[in-house]
């Protein structure tokens, strides 16, 4: 029983454990939001659906294909319920406007002279009745389709679109990188072999390299917070809002309301970006150290969206995240196109999100 392995592993190591597994063939359940290593690995996918439990036959590209079947299939058979119900509200609300012009007539108007007349009333009023009672039969079958429909939809993911608060700036260059080379201070080597690159505004720079080159440390030195030897230079404007999604963020807790009070985050878009990355609202009171590895990575990142910024340094924002999450992030990235420096091991993710990508050569 092996629960998300990939997450934090450089590509090598991802490698490894796939081809590890496809050997093997048998004798295991994975669990994994890493989709080309489950393709890589898996014959059978178990897909936990919103109302059941399916066993597809194939890896992820054959789920995917199905499910993309099956929600179009939802969404059509929806659509033409959607009309057949419209249809059923205007024909009984016209049998009940009719029968009720009818119930009038019955009892006539008492400012019309002549109105009301005994002969006609048991034949109009037997009708009226006839009438009305049918249109609540419509009434009662209006219902039940609709809740068909509603069991119909139970397998859909809606998905919200992301928003970040990002704030256009005027510096034309938000990062200059030059000969850089950092070493910790019990240690003779330096981290990486030097490395020179530079953000311009709407610049998105990948960074990748194996588990251990230094990418965090290069994060935590942008950020003024690294102890250790610099040679070389790394260059800021001054006054710069920079948003930080950290790699290891288990210093996160107590409750949502204090986390956003702490970060001097607005409460209402930060639950907002919440609920958008999928965590459900009974999960709002759960305090953050309770929360499971993905809720807690959706509260770093939520935190990130919220807080308003020029200038984005993500470190690995795909660990932990669903499938789902994985595709609104690069959406976003895509249609907002911040200036940002992204470490990640998903090379796909880089190829589509980044304009430039630094590789980290570990020394030696
Ligand atoms: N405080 C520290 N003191 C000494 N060495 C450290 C310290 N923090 C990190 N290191 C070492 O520095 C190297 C770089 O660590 P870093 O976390 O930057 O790697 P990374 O590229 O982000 O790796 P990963 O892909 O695993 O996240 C590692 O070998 C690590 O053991
Ligand atoms: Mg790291």
């Amino acid at each position: 029983m092996i629960d998300e392995p990939t997450n934090h592993l450089d590509i090598k190591a991802r490698e490894q454990v796939a081809n590890y597994l496809k050997h093997k063939k048998q004798g295991f359940i994975v669990i994994s939001h890493d989709r080309k290593f489950v393709d890589d690995t898996a014959d059978h996918i178990l897909s936990i659906e919103k109302s059941n439990i399916l066993m597809y036959q194939g890896n992820f590209a054959t789920y995917e294909a199905q499910k993309k079947l099956s929600d179009t299939h939802e969404e059509m058979e929806n659509a033409k319920l959607k009309k057949s119900i419209s249809r059923l509200k205007q024909t009984a609300a016209e049998k009940a406007e009719w029968s009720r012009s009818k119930e009038s007539e019955k009892y006539g108007n008492p400012h019309v002279k002549g109105s009301g007349s005994i002969g006609d009333t048991g034949a109009i009023g037997a009708r009226a009745a006839r009438t009305m009672k049918r249109a609540l039969t419509l009434q009662k079958h209006m219902q039940k389709d609709i809740q068909e429909k509603e069991k119909l939809l139970k397998n859909i993911e809606y998905i919200d679109p992301l928003s970040m608060n990002f704030v256009p700036t005027h510096h034309d260059r938000l990062l200059t990188v030059k000969d850089l080379t950092l070493s910790y201070p019990d240690s003779e080597s330096s981290l990486f072999d030097p490395i020179l690159f530079e953000i311009k505004k709407g610049n998105r720079v990948g960074i990748v390299g194996p588990n251990g080159a230094g990418k965090s440390t290069l994060i935590r030195a942008i950020l003024g917070q690294f102890a250790g030897k610099v040679s070389g230079e790394i260059g800021q404007p001054q006054h710069l809002n920079v948003s930080y999604v950290r790699q290891s963020y288990d210093d996160n807790r107590g409750t949502l309301t204090e986390f956003a009070e702490t970060n001097h985050l607005d409460y209402q878009e930060f639950l907002n970006n919440l609920h958008k990355l999928g965590l459900e609202r009974n999960v709002f009171t759960t305090k953050i150290e309770h929360m499971s590895m993905g809720q807690q990575k959706k509260v770093e990142l939520a935190k990130s969206l919220s807080v308003p910024a020029e200038f984005y340094l993500w470190d690995e924002p795909l660990n932990y995240l669903d499938i789902f999450n994985q595709e609104q992030l690069e959406t976003l990235i895509k249609t907002v196109k911040p200036s940002m420096l992204i470490v990640e091991h998903d090379r796909e993710f880089i190829q589509h999100v980044t304009t430039d990508v630094v590789e980290l050569k570990t020394v030696g």
